[in-house]
């Protein structure tokens, strides 16, 4: 690894959070679908890998990155009107390279 990448590497950071979904039936397909298209793009351009979990009423995310990164994602996911009460369950160093290596968010 280069120095530049395991410096990077020695940054990133883990978090995981919880929210309630405020989408009604119809357009739940559809609204889910502009969620993943619009963080395969962003999340790729700003090297944030994760994963997305929706019940039908609450979703969980796991989102790996520098906290810059994070940051920015967060204030974005944060003011979303699809889904309140986010909260954050924790916030830890990543123990290694991101787990999730290229795999991302995928439909
Ligand atoms: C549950 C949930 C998860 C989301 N996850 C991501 C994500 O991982 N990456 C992303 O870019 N946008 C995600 N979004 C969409 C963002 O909230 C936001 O709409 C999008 O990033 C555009 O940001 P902007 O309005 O600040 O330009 C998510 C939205 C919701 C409701």
């Amino acid at each position: 690894m280069r120095d530049e990448e395991s410096m990077r590497a020695a940054t990133l950071r883990a978090l995981l959070y919880v929210s309630r979904s405020t989408l009604a039936s119809p357009e739940i397909t559809a609204e889910i679908g502009d969620i993943v298209d619009c963080a395969i793009v962003r999340n790729r351009r700003l090297a944030i890998t994760g994963a997305l979990a929706f019940s039908g009423a609450h979703f969980t995310q796991y989102l790996e990155g520098t906290p810059d990164a994070l940051g920015v994602i967060m204030g974005s996911i944060r003011g979303d009107r699809r889904h309140s009460d986010v909260v954050v369950l924790c916030v830890s160093a990543c123990k290694s390279d991101p787990h999730l290596g290229d795999i991302g968010v995928q439909k």
